[in-house]
């Protein structure tokens, strides 16, 4: 795994957006995998900026949705599929046909799950995989669990993330229990990833993905063992692996 360091989340995002844009300059059909949350907000927002500014398009760009809630409607605001419209594809050309989704309202949870996979290994998969990490150490919505899971699958999301993602809602109440996600096995078959990572309240947690014992227990953890995996954090979220090595 290669560590980048930025001073701040602005660092961070400029760093992920140059190398996103390089990406796509290189292979205009690419396909993106897209994560949500407040890690790769600032990415999305400078490559929108930038795409304002002309000399770059998505338009041949292909896109796959990382995770999503069981039971939101798409166009419910709190949905992932809501949150990468709004920063990203209604900011760029890019082509909302061009994006696979999970459908949340399924009702044969199995059969989504075969769809979405088939869906997302079409077209020779995902090229560049963008994460963030949760307090749990999960990537996309892969909690802790007894076994790295294979393929996408309908997970019962922990307390910790339900408390997590309230922030986003009116109540935790409102929170669904339950997500869809990429599994690790489809995840570690990127050919490149990006783990972006920031603030203080994210420094224990990187310091077990990093430094920890590889294992389903710490989720992310894995993101070690793959070939070509980039993660850019800032200062604070590497301050505890700063001090380890200081020690
Ligand atoms: C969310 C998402 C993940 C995301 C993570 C971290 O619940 N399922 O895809 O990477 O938790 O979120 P944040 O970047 O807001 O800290």
């Amino acid at each position: 795994m290669e560590i980048l360091r930025a001073g701040d989340y602005e660092g961070i995002s400029r760093i992920a957006a140059d190398l996103v844009e390089r990406y796509v300059l290189n292979k205009p059909g690419c396909t993106i995998g897209f994560a949500t949350g407040s890690s790769p907000f600032g990415v999305y927002r400078m490559l929108a900026e930038r795409y304002r500014q002309g000399g770059i398009s998505y338009q041949k760009v292909r896109g796959v949705q990382l995770d999503e809630y069981y039971g939101l409607e798409k166009e419910h605001k709190q949905s992932f599929y809501s949150y990468i419209k709004q920063n990203f594809m209604d900011k760029t050309d890019f082509q909302e046909e061009h994006f696979v989704a999970f459908d949340s309202l399924a009702v044969d949870i199995q059969k989504e799950c075969r769809r979405y996979e088939k869906e997302v290994l079409s077209e020779g998969g995902v090229d560049l995989q963008i994460l963030g990490v949760g307090d749990t150490g999960h990537i996309g919505f892969n909690e802790p669990d007894e076994a790295f899971s294979e393929t996408a699958h309908c997970m019962k999301l922990e307390p910790e993330t339900i408390e997590a993602n309230a922030r986003f809602f009116d109540s935790p109440d409102e929170v669904p229990g339950y997500a869809f996600t990429m599994g690790i096995g489809t995840i570690m078959k990127a050919r490149k990833i990006i783990l972006l990572v920031n603030g203080e309240g994210k420094a224990d947690i990187l310091k077990r993905v990093v430094c920890g014992r590889i294992g389903p227990r710490v989720p992310a953890s894995v993101l070690r063992l793959h070939r070509d995996c980039t993660l850019i954090a800032d200062d604070a979220a590497l301050s505890l692996i700063d001090k380890t090595i200081q020690e």
